[in-house]
């Protein structure tokens, strides 16, 4: 079934294209972008995104990679997001 009509690119395409990609390199993190890229073409007008990523949802290998999981709960240990405290002058006072 053709996904992309402007570039003509059908969902068989993109199945290939996500199992290509992860085979290249099992810890890419795969983007219609990338999908287009590896397929040597261009979006156009953009309508097929919704349906793009459905396909590209529905493919086995487009989990993200086991080493750049949990990325997110590591980043909630931290104390503070790098900035000083107190940095706001009422702040200053305040602690001072
Ligand atoms: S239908 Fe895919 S870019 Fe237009």
């Amino acid at each position: 079934m053709i996904i992309c009509h402007c570039s003509q690119i059908s969902d068989h395409d993109i199945r290939a294209a996500v199992d290509w990609m992860r085979a290249a390199d099992p810890e890419a993190i795969i983007t219609p972008g990338k999908v287009y890229h590896t397929l040597g073409k261009r979006p156009d007008c953009g309508s097929c995104m919704p349906l793009f990523l459905d396909t590209m949802r529905h493919c086995d290998n487009l989990a993200v990679p086991p080493i750049l999981r949990g990325l997110r709960a590591t980043r909630k240990g931290a104390i503070h997001e790098g900035r000083r405290q107190g940095h706001r002058v009422s702040q200053r006072s305040a602690t001072v």
